[in-house]
């Protein structure tokens, strides 16, 4: 465990990066860690705070990433079918409690509170998203990576947005992924839609949204401190300016 308090101590996240997330299975890139680590100090200095969360989190290779950068005591929640993989219509990776446990226990935070939901995500009640803003969030941080198809995805975002703490960033995964585009379609229809958070930035196949009234300032951060390669590109998406890094 790192203790964030001592100086001079490495970031949790850049432990993880170094000692466990090899070890973990998933579907994590590893050159999306100062993108992360970019987007946490943003937050930090901007005084934002909150949770994290994640809608579909296979072993928990992201979810112990986003729980790194947690302040201490701080919330991960994972929400997943797990066991229930009937429910996985389109069989994007089949999560396991057991395997999520065993990782987190292995290489996640120890100062962190962990929190396992089984429930199918498109299912969940006004009251559930209610009850999970209530007891686990506002989240800071919340990762949308569950079931790919059209429905699902666009449910999880409106989750996610309905769920999120004033300055947080919703993270989504697979967007324009030609094996899932059924996630890009629900981009188009959740942006059709005039949502209150805008992408700002796509990096390793996932785009980042941020309530629309920190928009400029995240997307003007993330330009002077991570445009640093030819790989990447300042693009306008649904009307926003998004920094798109790619490949
Ligand atoms: C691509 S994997 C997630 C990968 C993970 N984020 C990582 O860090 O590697 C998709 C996950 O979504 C879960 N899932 C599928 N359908 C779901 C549903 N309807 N509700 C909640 N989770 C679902 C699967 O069980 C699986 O764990």
């Amino acid at each position: 465990m790192t203790d964030s308090a001592t100086p001079n101590a490495p970031d949790a996240i850049d432990v993880y990066w170094a000692d466990g997330f090899n070890h973990v299975e998933g579907w994590v890139q590893a050159g999306l860690l100062p993108y992360l680590k970019h987007i946490g100090l943003l937050q930090k200095t901007l005084g934002i705070t909150g949770e994290v969360a994640e809608i579909g989190c296979f072993h928990g290779k992201f979810l112990i990433a986003l729980a790194a950068l947690l302040a201490p005591g701080g919330k991960a929640t994972a929400l997943d079918v797990f066991e229930d993989q009937n429910k996985n219509l389109d069989g994007a990776g089949a999560g396991s409690l057991d395997m999520v446990r065993h990782n987190v226990a292995a290489y996640g935070r120890r100062d962190v509170d962990y929190h396992y939901i089984a429930a199918d995500s498109s299912a969940l009640t006004s009251l559930a998203k209610i009850e999970l803003t209530r007891d686990r969030g506002p989240f800071r941080l919340f990762s949308v990576d569950g079931c790919h198809t059209v429905e699902h995805t666009l449910a999880d975002l409106q989750t996610a947005q309905e769920c999120l703490a004033p300055g947080g960033v919703i993270i989504l995964d697979d967007y324009m992924q030609p094996h899932w585009p059924g996630v890009t379609q629900a981009v188009s229809l959740f942006c059709g839609a005039v949502p209150r958070v805008a992408p700002f930035l796509y990096a390793h196949h996932k785009l980042f949204f941020v309530g629309v009234g920190w928009h400029a300032h995240f997307l003007a951060a993330c330009v002077a401190g991570l445009k640093t390669s030819d790989a990447a590109r300042m693009t306008t998406m649904f009307g926003s300016g998004v920094l798109t890094v790619y490949p």
